[in-house]
This record gives C-alpha cells, sequence and structure tokens, in this order.
C-alpha cells in the first residue's frame, strides 16, 4: 500500500470578480511508504495548495487522495500525520513548552511518556534554553522550530511538511535535513515542498517538480544525478601524444577533458599505452540545472 496516494487532484480557486486560478491540475501522484519525497516548484506552483488539500483544509474542486489507505475527507486519514503548515504560528502567549504538551495530548499523550517526548524534541531542535518563554518572543527561525517540533511529538508515520527548511538559516537547515534522514533511517514516509532544489539532493529518494499546477516529472534523485553526468576529468601519468588534444587550456598536465560518449576509448588508448590511470571524476550538471530546464520548458 502507498503511504500517499492522489489522484487526479484539481483545485481551481475562485478570486475575485469570478476569475478562476488553475493552482492544482489533475495531480496523480503515489508517494511510497519509507520514502522521503521531495516536491519541488517555484513560488506559486500549487505545492501548498496541494498540501492544504491533502490535510482537509481546502476542498478539492476534483479528484481524490488517500494517507494511509483513508480516504483524506475522513478525520481518520490525518491521525497518523505529522503536518507543518507554510508560514506556522502558534498560540504566541504559550511557551514552546507548553505547546509541544498541548499537542501531545491532543493525541492522546499523557504522564512520563509526553514529558520525555517533549523534553527530548525541545532538545533536538534546540529550543531547550527558550522552552518556558512566551512564543512572541522567538524569531522566526526559532517559530519554524517550533513547527517541526510539534510534527515529531506524537511519532507520526507519515510527514506532511511545508517547506521545512524557509526561514532557517544554514545550522537551522542542516538540522531539519537530519531529522528528515533520521525519519527515513527509521521507515518513516515524509512528504515534503521546497522551492530550493539543494533541499532535495543530499535527503530525497525523489523528486516531483510542479509547475503552475501541473506535475512535469517524477524522478529518483540518483537517477537525474546520474544522467546529469557530461563527461570526466581523467587524471594519468604518461599520456600518449594522440591524447593530447583532450587537454583544456586551463588544464594541468595530467588532466584530460573528456566527453561522456568517448570515455571508452579514451581509457583503453591509455591502456594501450601503458599510462597509469589515476582519478576518473564525472561532471555533472546538478539538479539545480535540471530543475531549470523542466520550468523552462515546461507547458503549464
Ligand atoms: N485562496 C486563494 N485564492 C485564490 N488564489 C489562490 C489562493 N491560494 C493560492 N492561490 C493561487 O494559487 C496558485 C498556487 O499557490 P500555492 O499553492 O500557494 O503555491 P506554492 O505553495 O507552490 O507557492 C498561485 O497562483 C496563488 O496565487
Ligand atoms: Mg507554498
Amino acid at each position: 500500500m502507498s503511504a500517499i496516494s492522489i489522484e487526479n487532484l484539481t483545485k481551481t480557486y475562485r478570486g475575485k470578480r469570478g476569475a478562476k486560478v488553475d493552482a492544482l491540475k489533475e495531480l496523480t501522484l503515489e508517494i511510497e511508504a519509507g520514502e522521503v519525497f521531495g516536491f519541488l516548484g517555484p513560488n506559486g506552483a500549487g505545492k501548498s495548495t496541494a498540501i492544504k488539500t491533502l490535510m482537509g483544509l481546502i476542498s478539492p474542486t476534483s479528484g481524490s487522495a488517500t494517507i494511509l489507505g483513508k480516504d483524506i475527507t475522513t478525520p481518520d486519514a490525518r491521525r497518523s500525520v505529522g503536518f507543518l503548515p507554510e508560514n506556522p504560528s502558534f498560540y504566541d502567549y504559550l511557551s514552546a513548552e507548553e505547546y509541544l504538551v498541548f499537542v501531545g495530548k491532543t493525541f492522546a499523550m499523557s504522564g512520563p511518556e509526553l514529558k520525555e517526548k517533549t523534553a527530548s524534541v525541545l532538545n533536538r531542535l534546540d529550543l531547550w534554553e527558550a522552552r518556558k518563554r512566551p512564543m512572541r518572543s522567538y524569531s522566526k527561525g526559532m517559530v519554524q522550530r517550533v513547527g517541526i517540533a510539534q510534527v515529531l511529538v506524537h511519532d507520526p508515520d507519515v510527514y506532511i511538511l511545508d517547506e521545512p527548511m524557509s526561514g532557517l538559516d544554514p545550522l537551522g537547515r542542516t538540522l531539519v535535513k537530519e531529522i528528515i534522514k533520521e525519519l527515513r533511517e527509521r521507515g518513516k514516509t515524509v512528504f515534503f515542498s521546497t522551492h530550493i532544489t539543494a533541499d532535495v539532493e543530499l535527503i530525497c529518494d525523489r523528486v516531483g517538480i510542479l509547475v503552475a499546477g501541473a506535475l512535469q516529472t517524477v524522478r529518483p534523485v540518483q537517477e537525474i544525478l546520474a544522467a546529469g553526468v557530461v563527461g570526466y576529468q581523467v587524471k594519468a601519468k604518461d599520456i600518449p601524444q594522440e591524447l593530447f588534444s583532450y587537454y583544456n587550456a586551463d588544464s594541468q598536465a595530467e588532466w584530460l577533458s573528456v566527453p561522456k560518449a568517448d570515455l571508452g576509448p579514451v581509457m583503453a588508448r591509455l591502456q594501450a599505452a601503458g599510462s597509469t590511470v589515476e582519478l576518473v571524476e564525472p561532471q555533472r550538471k546538478d539538479l539545480e540545472a535540471f530543475f531549470l530546464d523542466i520550468v523552462a520548458h515546461s507547458q503549464a
């Protein structure tokens, strides 16, 4: 069974004077249990619309979805979900600790279990020192970290996170990435949106790219990175003269710049000439380039 199954989900907003906005167009997507899925798209692509629909905060114009087999129109679907909204804001007269206790109680937690879990989550998100201060005194990054903390308290199996790294400094971003990696190691399912490719590269199993409400592609991240290899830098000793044309203008001696298709023949000639190959480094077109390419060529 898929963790999240989305079928032809469509949302048309009715704007001012009857103007229509097709924010989400026939989104069909399966998120496997145990995978980390990056939902990548530029601002205004429809990511938050999709996530709010999954969470039952807005109703779709058409289409359907299930979470762990349960229809999103039923409250049951959200019982095993940790949800981070975009721009989270909390009852800011509460402290982070009071808020996490409140969240735990809504999920029927209590006693030592709740106390321990709250303490460990506050520590993990670097909120321990500030735990007793009202959240109105928190910085934007601290509020975002409370947002992450509150999804972890009840230890759900599925995480739906809208831009979890937004508003965080580099340390905070790294922390959230580590937490997502830990969730994957524990077999949890994470579906998160972002408009930043670097957030996806190191932690996602698959990425889906949404542009103007339409899903353009869904690919394993490793596959994109492997397909992005455009050539190789080859370091070798005693390079035969016939390969000198592969020296590029600014390379030091011993380094050849070899296009992808030439690698086989070049390696064969190095071997035949008795050269010692010391290093072969792939040169990639990265995920950012792939993403920009998709956005530029999307037919939305
Ligand atoms: N309540 C709303 N009423 C009208 N249009 C909306 C509403 N919410 C979002 N939109 C529009 O829908 C599109 C998708 O928005 P959103 O889902 O927030 O994108 P993302 O999260 O990818 O930045 C945008 O064009 C946005 O302006
Ligand atoms: Mg958004």
